[in-house]
């Protein structure tokens, strides 16, 4: 192939043309050789790019060999907090890489961070299970994030499960929780938060991030309000996606922890999403990371009755997650870096 120089351009996403090329190579970059990763459907995805949101604020680039659109780069900028920091990802087309291509899309990365103010650029690069099996090669994002001058700063596990749950599983796992949970009860809803439960909801969402294990991301607490929640909600609904939630109410009414699924048409294979599952420690030791869990699959069979693919990831150390993980039959499949760097401007 003649050397062609690569040129990047900021994305337009209201272009049809240009979106439709945007989405290919994500999409083609980012299901090479995973047979469990998934992608948002074009329609889906470019809600992120076009939508105003007072949260984040998601832009993009391209980069193009020879005139055909050959790579995609993103930046998710937090607005309401974390504003040193951008959440990136840069995709090459597989017959168009070692070309110089993701290079050339990290320097057009580099001028969007550095006019934004962000200094501290995330990066999250999936790799394969048995990676370390010699004689494997690295996988491709590995090498490059290491190019790049990026630090390893977490390591996730990701991990699949097959809905709908066998019925004797369901109930016996039910049985062990509720001999344990006492006083606690389980409260589930889809889609929107109900009004009673907005606050302390908030602050779940604020708990997440010192509660959880972050590794050596420099993530910041973030900053929740009853706008940031339904701006959330609404956003979901407008890409196809539903929100189904279960809550733990302690004896004294208050909330001790909550898990999330993402249920929607709205990615390429179909594919239901765990977001966080939080118990705070004070009500740690009652099996409430279990009983969360088991409403929130019986509420998904019970929306979604035909098989579907549930992804969670997991840090490696999250050893309470990850066993409560495996007693629902998650096994693990690939493993997701967090890569880090600090961009020219910092
Ligand atoms: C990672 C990715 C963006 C690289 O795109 P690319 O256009 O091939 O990257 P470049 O040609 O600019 O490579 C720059 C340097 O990264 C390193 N690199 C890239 N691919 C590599 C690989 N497969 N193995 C080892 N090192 C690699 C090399 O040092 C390379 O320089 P060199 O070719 O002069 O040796 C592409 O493989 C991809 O889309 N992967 C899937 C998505 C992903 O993991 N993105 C993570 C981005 S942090």
């Amino acid at each position: 192939m003649p050397n062609q120089p690569v040129e990047v351009a900021p994305l337009d996403p209201k272009d049809d043309a240009q979106w439709a090329g945007y989405h290919r190579v994500t999409v083609d970059a980012q299901l090479h050789e995973r047979p469990y990763g998934d992608v948002p459907t074009a329609d889906a995805f470019r809600v992120s790019f076009v939508r105003a949101s007072q949260s984040s604020r998601t832009l993009g680039w391209t980069a193009r060999l020879d005139g055909a659109v050959v790579g995609a780069a993103m930046a998710v900028f937090p607005m309401a907090d974390n504003t040193h920091l951008a959440f990136t990802e840069v995709n090459v087309t597989p017959s168009a890489r070692r070309q110089g291509v993701g290079r050339a899309l990290l320097a057009g990365l580099d001028d969007g961070l550095r006019a934004a103010g962000r200094h501290t650029d995330l990066a999250e690069v999936p790799r394969p299970y048995a990676a370390d099996v010699a004689g494997r090669p690295v996988a491709a994002g590995v090498g490059f994030a290491r190019a790049s001058g990026y630090e390893l700063a977490q390591t996730e596990v990701h991990f699949v499960l097959q809905s709908p749950l066998d019925l004797d599983l369901l109930d016996s796992l039910q049985a062990e929780v509720d001999a344990q949970i006492g006083d606690y009860r389980i409260v589930s809803w889809q889609d929107r938060c109900p009004d009673e439960w907005v606050e302390q909801a908030c602050a779940l969402e604020e708990a997440f991030i010192a509660q959880a294990p972050m590794g050596d991301m420099d993530l910041e607490p973030e900053r929740w309000s009853e706008h940031r929640l339904r701006e959330k909600e609404e956003v979901r609904l407008s890409r196809g996606q539903h929100g189904l939630t279960s809550v733990a109410v302690a004896p004294d009414g208050s909330l001790a922890g909550n898990t999330e699924l993402v249920l929607s048409d709205a990615t390429m294979r179909g594919g239901v999403f765990q977001s966080g599952t939080l118990v705070l420690p004070s009500h740690r030791g009652h099996r409430l990371g279990l009983a969360l869990k088991l409403a929130n699959h019986r509420q998904l069979q019970a929306v979604e009755p035909a098989p579907r693919l549930v992804h969670t990831y997991s840090a490696e150390e999250n050893t309470p997650m990850i066993a409560v993980n495996t007693r629902l039959g998650f096994r693990p499949v690939e493993l997701s870096d967090e890569w880090q760097r600090r961009t020219a401007s910092g």
